[in-house]
């Protein structure tokens, strides 16, 4: 039978949480199923770990995590723990020293969901942003000099390679190719940004002759914004660097509802390192512990893990019985409902032992 490795790591905040109900969701698709096996191993790592060991995952976590097929991840980041610290030890240290430079972020408007963009137009979202992960804004490169001196110095120093954006050009294009629309709109900011983000146009030109099946466009990231709120239903594909992707994204997650519904993939699309799953919406400490949160995000990234695995059918049975769920208006209170974490699972696992 197929077995694929699962490493999961909850993390901190409500990740615990989420990744658990995720797993039995998990665990109820492929007891129906049949078809494949997940062996799952569970990794405690996390800001608890930096409490205890002065780091957030062992130093040869990443040699550990090698020999799974997928990370299924929770969240990072907690409050008595400065967020540089947990990011870079944990979560970045693994979309870098995986080379997952594809992030893949779904917005769709889930039936039964009263989305806040309804009230302006009856268009629906069907969006895919593709963020840079890789580089950009976030390469981790800058220094301090002359601290706590009235002349301090800090640089946070932008690295756009040709090699890097060459290739989630190609990524970009390639999935929008795959849709129905084929339409792949370019964000930057290359009239103030005018060394890198000009790169990212010109290389965008050149890739795209490659695709004359794609349409495209372009849109300068605060132009975008607006686009993205006012005529919603023009956009299909977006492909974004590093930083403005992540602020646009919450956008669509907000646009689309609940930041509790988006999910993320981390892609190392010539699958040499395992690419990691993950729900966008973060610790969220207001919530931790109360067993509300809500779990969309965790399945519907999991759907998107057992694509990249190959489990297409199982997949797609997946985000039908999420999709059940929420036209039956079984929401946490993130989305106006009453129900708890516990509450949205089962009712998941239910849905998918009548598909
Ligand atoms: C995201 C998150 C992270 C990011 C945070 C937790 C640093 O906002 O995945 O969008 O900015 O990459
Ligand atoms: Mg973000």
């Amino acid at each position: 039978m197929r077995t694929h490795k699962i490493a999961a790591i909850g993390g901190d905040g409500i990740g615990p949480e989420v990744i658990e109900a995720g797993l039995e969701v998990l665990d109820a698709l492929v007891t129906q199923d049949g078809g494949f096996r997940l062996e799952v191993e569970r990794f405690p790592w996390g800001s608890g770990f930096y409490r205890q060991t002065g780091r957030m995952m062992p130093e040869d976590g990443l040699d550990t995590l090698k020999r799974f097929d997928a990370i299924y991840f929770g969240a990072v980041g907690a409050q008595d723990v400065p967020d540089h610290v947990t990011l870079w030890g944990l979560r970045l240290a693994i979309c870098q020293g995986f080379d997952q430079y594809a992030n893949v972020r779904p917005t769709r408007i889930l039936p039964g969901v009263s989305a806040p963009l309804k009230l302006h137009s009856d268009a629906d979202i069907d969006w895919v942003i593709i963020r840079e992960n890789s580089e950009g804004e976030y390469s981790g490169q800058g220094r301090r000099s002359h601290r706590g001196l009235p002349e301090e110095v800090a640089t946070e120093v932008s690295i756009f390679t040709r090699a890097g954006v060459s290739r989630i050009m190609r990524f970009a294009f390639e999935l929008a190719r795959g849709r129905p629309r084929r339409l792949l709109t370019l964000i930057t900011k290359s009239n103030a940004q005018r060394h890198g983000m000009v790169l990212w146009d010109e290389i965008f030109e050149e890739v795209a002759r490659d695709y004359p099946d794609v349409g495209t466009d372009r849109m300068l990231v605060d132009a975008a914004t607006t686009r993205m709120v006012l005529k919603p239903q023009s956009l299909d594909v977006m492909v974004a660097t590093n930083l403005h992707a992540d602020i646009l994204s919450d956008l669509a997650a907000a646009l689309s509802g609940s930041l509790g519904i988006a999910p993320t993939a981390n892609l190392n699309p010539a699958r040499r390192f395992p690419s990691m799953f993950e729900p966008i919406h973060g610790s969220a400490f207001d919530i931790v512990g109360k067993g509300i949160a809500n779990p969309i995000g965790t399945f519907w990234s999991a759907a998107m893990m057992l694509d990249h695995l190959g489990e297409r059918a199982a997949a797609s049975r997946l985000m039908a019985a999420i999709e059940a769920v929420t036209r039956a208006r079984v929401f946490t209170p993130d989305l106006g409902g009453k129900a708890t974490t516990r509450e949205v699972t089962q009712a998941v696992c239910a849905a998918l032992a009548h598909r």
